[in-house]
């Protein structure tokens, strides 16, 4: 049976530092213990689909070493389909570098390993991407497999350009996009202008884009939807972060299963902005992602 959602990207043991401030460059600073924790946009993106009650398969790399084995048994263990989640013999599985500081804002570095290793011949050996209703792609994978996989699905195709890609984004990718979802940054590289300062310029950016509709992510201010020349600013609750972690990934996810759902946008991005909320209240990539009821209960309970 096809799944909901086919999430093609990337898979990366995430080691974890909290920290008072980032450091400045050339700064070293002291900080907790190191922690290992799954992570990786594309397998976050799987996990919380997953967690909110969506079938889910990814299609990524990981490497025939320890922190792969990790990285798989977690997808399991989360009922994410490892069907087309290959293996590359001799290279090491991705690795996020992440600092958290005290107000749940991070930077991550991340060495992509394995998953720059996932070709467009990958993606057309895993059949479930024609399948699903919802392909979901970032960009932690070749922009050519991201190209790939888009051209392969018939469902909605979502993109979430994270990180900024460096290349030129093929005009053909963004064509093929449905729903892409940048944060202000990745807006601002995507569009090659630092403008993205209120809500005319960000429409005004989004609509040089050839895809149908844009989801802009404004951390603790919510969230833009651009659809059919209308725009509609989704406030976000007023929370006190512990981790920002992953909720870009949570939010992603939350459209997703919305949309599978058969939701319009609004309501997707409203259910979205709660979700992506909801995780910055839990520290952890992988371990904050909430179920439904969790997403109501931390938002209760803040
Ligand atoms: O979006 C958060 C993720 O970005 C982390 O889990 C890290 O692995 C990087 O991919």
């Amino acid at each position: 049976m096809p799944v909901d959602i086919v999430v093609v990207g990337s898979c990366n043991l995430d080691l974890v530092v909290n920290v008072e401030h980032i450091p400045q460059v050339g700064q070293t600073v002291l900080g907790g213990d190191l922690q290992r924790i799954p992570g990786g946009k594309g397998a976050n993106q799987a996990v919380a689909a997953a967690r909110l009650e969506k079938s889910v398969a990814i299609v990524g790399r990981i490497g025939d070493d320890e922190s792969g084995s990790l990285l798989q048994k977690n997808l399991e263990d989360n009922d994410v389909n490892i069907d087309y989640l290959f293996s590359s013999t001799g290279v090491p599985t991705g690795v996020a570098l992440i600092a958290v500081q005290g107000d749940g804002d991070n930077t991550i570095v991340v060495s992509p390993g394995a998953n720059s290793k996932l070709t467009p011949e990958d993606v057309i050996a895993a059949p479930p991407i024609a399948e699903a209703q919802v392909v979901l792609l970032q960009a932690e994978i070749p922009i050519e497999t991201v190209l790939a996989a888009a051209e392969i699905a018939k469902g909605i195709v979502i993109w979430n350009p994270a990180p900024a890609p460096n290349e030129i984004v093929p005009l053909e990718l963004l064509d093929l996009v449905d729903v892409l979802i940048p944060n202000k940054k990745e807006l601002e590289l995507l569009a090659g202008t630092e403008k993205a300062n209120n809500l005319d310029s960000i429409v005004e950016m989004v609509q040089t884009f050839p895809c149908s509709s844009t989801i802009v992510t404004l951390g603790e201010q919510g969230a833009v939807v651009v659809a059919s020349n209308e725009a509609v600013h989704i406030p976000a609750p007023d929370i006190t972060p512990v981790d920002t972690t992953a909720a870009g990934d949570s939010f992603c996810a939350a459209i997703a299963a919305s949309l599978v759902e058969g939701k319009d946008l609004i309501k997707a991005a409203q259910w979205a902005v709660q979700v992506g909320s909801a995780t910055t209240l839990v520290a952890g990539a992988q371990p904050s992602l909430p179920t439904p009821k969790e997403v109501h209960q931390r938002l209760k309970d803040r």
